[in-house]
């Protein structure tokens, strides 16, 4: 057990005991689709792989992003080693451009750690509730080499604007620096259609692990038009980690095959749970905005410590404390759990605020 000081987000990935409500980790509790399974009693391949992924599964993908082809994608251990590989590959290129990388504040908490770890370094942007501004956009985007775009935003649930989106496209493009677009909550938007960010620079990484619920089985890519930066992803693979799960990646071709009534199915499922969550806690009187996509909320809290500590050693209710993702202040709640235990987690929350002194 953590003490209270050194609390991670590993003090909580992966804990389950008997009666614990989780608002914590992002993994959806939903099932994926059944397909995925069936490919199991036949399967018997275990050798190597491509470094570059699976080649039916990259033609597969292909089919989904408009004017590409099966050469522009790299299928990775989750959107994770995407997200590592790029930022690798930037910090590798020989370019004039500063070692700097933007990022919106809220974040999702490993972006700083995977920039600093490939010898890059983060600069924040400032949000308004959430939201990037763009004034401070384009003067910060000049002292960069890339910039990390998240929308739907893992933790605020924000969803940019496609002004806001066309113009990063512009100004990125005008001063020839790339883009890095985490796309994986793409499936999960309650309020408009996903706007794909394209560009010759853009690189976009998405997985399976949210749409179709195959966290642990660790399939993501990245999708880029940049030939020479994606043969440098697989170079790179190709001495990091090699080929990617062989097995994930047949399941994952199985969900491509899928019906799109799936994906509408669950989204109908969080959008009831993203209801039910706001409304409670709206009803606490707690500062929170309506997430427009993902699965999280990040309400204000006084001693955001003290409560992220109380509610699970007293309550066993696990929350993520907002210091994480760069918001201080506040405490992330993942709805991914069904609505009887989203009502129990939301008594226990009133039982414990009501107490608060
Ligand atoms: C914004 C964002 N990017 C990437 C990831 C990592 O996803 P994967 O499981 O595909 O590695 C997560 C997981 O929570 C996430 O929220």
């Amino acid at each position: 057990m953590v003490n209270k000081r050194d609390l991670s987000p590993a003090s909580f990935i992966g804990v389950a005991k008997k009666g614990l409500i989780s608002f914590g980790s992002g993994q959806p509790d939903l099932p994926p689709p059944d397909a995925v399974y069936q490919i199991l009693p036949e399967y018997r391949d275990f050798k190597y792989g491509l470094i570059q992924g699976l080649t039916t599964l990259r033609v597969a993908l292909a089919k989904q992003y408009p004017g590409s082809g099966k050469d522009d994608f790299v299928v990775t251990n989750g959107a994770s080693e995407a997200l590592d590989l790029s930022l690798r590959v930037l910090a590798s290129l020989n370019t004039k451009l500063p070692k700097k990388v933007l990022l919106a504040q809220p974040y999702y908490y490993s972006y700083p750690h995977l920039i600093q770890f490939s010898g890059l370094e983060p600069v924040y942007l400032q949000t308004t509730r959430g939201r990037i501004d763009l004034d401070d956009f384009r003067d910060k985007a000049k002292q960069c080499c890339a910039v990390l775009i998240n929308s739907p935003s893992n933790p605020t649930g924000r969803v940019e604007s496609v002004e806001t989106l066309k113009e990063i496209e512009k100004i990125t493009a005008k001063l020839g620096i790339y883009v890095l677009s985490d796309e994986v909550y793409k499936e999960l938007i309650y309020v408009r259609d996903n706007y794909l960010l394209s560009g010759p620079h853009v690189v976009t990484i998405n997985s399976f692990s949210k749409t179709y619920a195959m966290c642990g089985f660790r399939i993501g890519y990245l999708w880029s038009r940049d030939k020479t930066f994606v043969e440098r992803v697989i170079a790179m693979k190709t001495h990091s980690s090699m080929n990617t799960n062989i097995l994930g990646q047949e399941m994952a071709l199985e969900a491509t095959k899928v019906p799109r009534q799936f994906i509408a199915g669950q989204l109908k499922i969080w959008e009831q749970r993203r209801d039910l969550l706001y409304q409670g806690l709206f009803e606490l009187g707690l500062d929170v905005w309506k997430p427009e996509g993902a699965f999280y909320m990040l309400p204000k809290i006084d001693r955001p410590r003290d409560f992220v500590w109380d509610m699970y050693t007293k309550h066993k209710v696990i929350t993520y404390l907002g210091d994480w993702f760069g918001a201080p202040g506040s405490v992330r709640f993942s709805y991914a759990l069904d609505v009887e235990k989203i009502d129990e987690g939301m008594r226990r929350l009133r039982e414990y605020l009501s107490g608060r002194k």
